[in-house]
């Protein structure tokens, strides 16, 4: 397969990475940047903070932190997240606009080794959009690209929606951008619309057949429209891409991006028919994985590839006797190469601190002292009344006890009568900036009664977009997490919170995504976007 490939000729000058060779794939990672803008995936700084910082650690090649000009908040996320970072190439993002790309730089140049990356629609559709001519276009390439090198030795080029420009406009400008100093280009499938072989053969014709398409890194940006990012992602390295743009979990607007550990296991497992390798040390996968689910909102479904609850999961008798004889009969990696402890020791109410601090470390989370001591206050709550705590109830709990520092609403009890024939009654006592209040409503079940419980004592004009129960383990005393998205004058806020109580796990979760609402009025710009990367113009 590889011997039809044209390679760039130096892909260790082009590339930005002096380990990068012809057989290493970077991985540029954007699940802040194009993730986040997904709705509802709204992050925190401090989440933002530390999501780049378990992709540097993680060996992700490059991060897109974010969006600079899109508001005060992507700004300073991106400049901070530039300044402690250690191996990665740390991204901006920029219209083809001078402002932009000089907001872009400002926020990225504190970075070791920093990034632009400026685009601009090129296929008929978007040209339509800021209503240029192609030659207008091809100027503004030129001019932008150009002053984008003068600022930054690393220059990425994206022509949106590479995938439906016509074949020799695209060529055009793909050559004015390498002339004009871009350093990768980028080719994305904007609306995932492409197919395996054509994403080869764009790639391969590109490099081929561009003016100065050997001197440059080309790189593969897909979306997940029609199910196959991950496979048109593969087919553009095979032919001749080395750099993949993907995000944890795929995460990303409508059906998502390509997901990184997608990529990164099919080209670990399958080294035998894709010889590319990437530096990403794919043990922590599991934890990144379960991180990124957290602060977006986002749940990973259950038989997701890589990082899906059952995606190791054996439960067919006829599975289960085939894997205790041989795990080879039914996997193809071993649940350790994503993260995954091989053996998955259950805690209970005799375990003791030392056991819970050796499982939640397993799990990725490195607690202090003083936070262990609480954390286990709240495991053995938990324990009294569940027999079996399994990982899967630790990450519940972790959750669910974030942000409650600086909360302004605290449930202080909650008391639900229901039934058969008659309205549900929720009383609920909360603390709202300290006081404590008390509230009793009716409601068309518990979780309606308890919603309007809480409005009662805190009213607010927060639209419920979204409410969702899943058990967390099997069995009638599985923990329920329960997720709320709420949005508020633009404002997106997801609350998260588990418990053996289904009503509870609501209320919790409820009032998290109030606080989270209230967190974000308090600091202006912080994740409202003024600029979406879609104004083009
Ligand atoms: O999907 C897309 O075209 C993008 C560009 C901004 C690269 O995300
Ligand atoms: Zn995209």
């Amino acid at each position: 397969m590889t011997d039809q490939i044209p390679q760039p000729a130096d892909a260790k000058v082009a590339a930005e990475d002096p380990r990068a060779d012809d057989s290493r794939v970077l991985i540029f990672d954007t699940t802040l940047r194009d993730g986040e803008q997904s709705p509802g995936a709204t992050m925190t700084y401090e989440e933002k903070l530390e999501i780049a910082e378990m992709l540097d650690d993680m060996g992700v090649d490059i991060i897109e932190a974010g969006f600079p000009i899109a508001s005060e908040g992507d700004f300073r996320a991106v400049s901070d997240i530039a300044k402690r970072s250690r191996n990665a190439v740390i991204c901006g993002l920029a219209r083809a606009q001078l402002p932009d790309i000089d907001r872009a730089w400002e926020a990225v140049k504190h970075a070791p080794r920093p990034r632009i990356h400026t685009f601009i629609g090129t296929s008929p559709l978007h040209r339509a959009i800021p209503n240029l001519t192609q030659d207008q276009m091809a100027e503004r390439i030129h001019e932008t690209v150009t002053h984008a090198r003068n600022l930054c030795d690393n220059v990425q080029w994206s022509p949106m929606d590479a995938t439906r420009t016509e074949w020799d406009y695209l060529k055009r400008v793909v050559e004015i951008a390498i002339k004009a100093g871009a350093t990768t280009i980028n080719i994305p499938d904007t609306v995932g619309y492409t197919a395996p072989v054509e994403s080869a053969e764009l790639i391969k014709r590109l490099i081929a057949e561009c003016e100065g398409g050997r001197d440059v890194i080309f790189a593969t940006h897909c979306h997940n429209d029609l199910g196959m990012a991950t496979a048109n992602s593969l087919a553009a390295v095979a032919g001749g891409a080395r750099q993949i743009e993907c995000t944890i979990n795929g995460l990303g607007e409508r059906a998502g991006n390509t997901a990184l550990e997608e990529v990164v296991m099919a080209l670990k497992v399958r080294n035998d028919i894709m010889p590319w390798t990437t530096g990403v040390d794919s043990r922590k996968i599991m934890n990144i994985s379960r991180r990124v689910s957290t602060v977006s909102g986002f749940q990973v479904q259950y038989n997701k590839a890589i990082v899906g609850k059952n995606a190791f999961a054996h439960e067919s008798g006829i599975h289960q006797d085939g894997m205790l004889k041989n795990a080879e009969t039914f996997e193809i990696m071993r649940p350790e190469d994503v993260g995954l402890a091989a053996t998955n020791i259950v805690l209970g109410k005799h375990s003791g601190r030392a056991a819970l601090r050796s499982k939640l470390e397993d799990l990725g989370y490195n607690l202090a002292d003083n936070q262990l001591k609480d954390f286990f206050v709240r495991f053995k709550e938990l324990a009294d009344r569940k027999k079996e705590v399994y990982d899967e109830d630790l990450v519940a709990l972790m959750r669910a006890g974030e942000d409650a520092a600086t909360d302004r609403l605290v449930i202080k009890s909650l008391k639900v009568a229901c039934g058969t024939g008659g309205p549900a009654e929720a009383t609920l006592v909360m603390s709202v900036d300290g006081e404590e209040k008390t509230a009793t409503e009716k409601g068309d079940g518990p979780v309606d009664a308890t919603f309007k419980a809480v409005q009662a004592l805190h009213p607010n004009d927060a639209h419920l977009e979204l409410y969702q129960v899943h058990a967390v383990t099997e069995g009638t005393d599985a923990q329920a997490t329960v997720s709320v998205r709420l949005e508020s004058e633009g404002n997106i806020a997801t609350g998260q919170s588990a418990d053996t109580d289904t009503v509870v796990a609501s209320a919790r979760a409820y009032v998290h995504a109030l606080n989270r609402l209230l967190t974000r009025r308090g600091k202006t710009g912080q994740d409202t976007k003024e600029i979406s990367y879609k104004d083009v113009g």
